[in-house]
């Protein structure tokens, strides 16, 4: 807590350093890894460019050893300077312990926040259905990022690792621009 504590604070203080006017937020890339096709794959994972306003990301794990009732994720944010280099944040949680206590880790819940309303993951363990972020709108993100805790202009990368019973399953990775 203390450690993510200071994290927020770091935050904190770029935000107060970089100027707050920021006026675009575009994903340009997802990739959804399954390291085990038997147990979990992806159906589909993509982005899509409506117009210009509206443009969105989806992806849908088949788990084909469910249910589960551990999970574990380790989340990485990472900022393009001169290759990717690792940007304050970097958590493992319990995810099952997490999802009943989202105050428990405020990085956590935060990242969990930028797409969790377009989920069905937002309930207690055991999973044992398809998981799913069905067209969450760029514009949400943004919302998030730019509002919630304003994040300096760059290139990002936020990688997931996903555990299922102490085994890593799947990673899904998104690059974004804020501009
Ligand atoms: C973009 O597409 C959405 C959904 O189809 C629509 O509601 C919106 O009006 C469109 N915006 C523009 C600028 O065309
Ligand atoms: C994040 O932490 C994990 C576990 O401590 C470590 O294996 C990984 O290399 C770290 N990643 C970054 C970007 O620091
Ligand atoms: C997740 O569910 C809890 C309990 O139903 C709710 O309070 C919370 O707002 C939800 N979080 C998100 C990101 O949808």
């Amino acid at each position: 807590m203390f450690r993510e504590a200071s994290l927020y604070f770091s935050l904190f203080l770029i935000t107060l350093i970089v100027h707050k006017s920021l006026s675009g937020f575009e994903l340009t890339n997802v990739k959804c890894t399954s390291l085990d096709e038997s147990f979990a794959s992806f159906e589909y994972c993509y982005l899509k460019s409506v117009n210009r306003t509206y443009k969105y990301g989806s992806l849908r794990v088949k788990l084909h050893k469910g249910p589960i009732y551990k999970v574990k994720l380790n989340l990485a944010i990472y900022q393009r300077l001169n290759g990717y280099k690792p940007f304050l944040y970097n958590v493992t949680v319990d995810g099952c312990k997490f999802i009943l206590n989202q105050k428990s880790s405020p990085v956590t819940a935060f990242i969990f926040n930028l797409f969790a309303p377009y989920s069905n993951m937002n309930h207690s363990c055991p999973f044992d259905h398809d998981l799913v972020v069905e067209k969450v709108p760029y514009s949400y993100i943004n919302d998030q990022l730019t509002n919630v805790l304003p994040f300096p202009k760059s290139s990002y990368a936020f990688c997931s690792d996903w555990y299922a019973d102490g085994i890593k399953r799947a990673s899904v990775n998104a690059y974004a621009t804020l501009t």
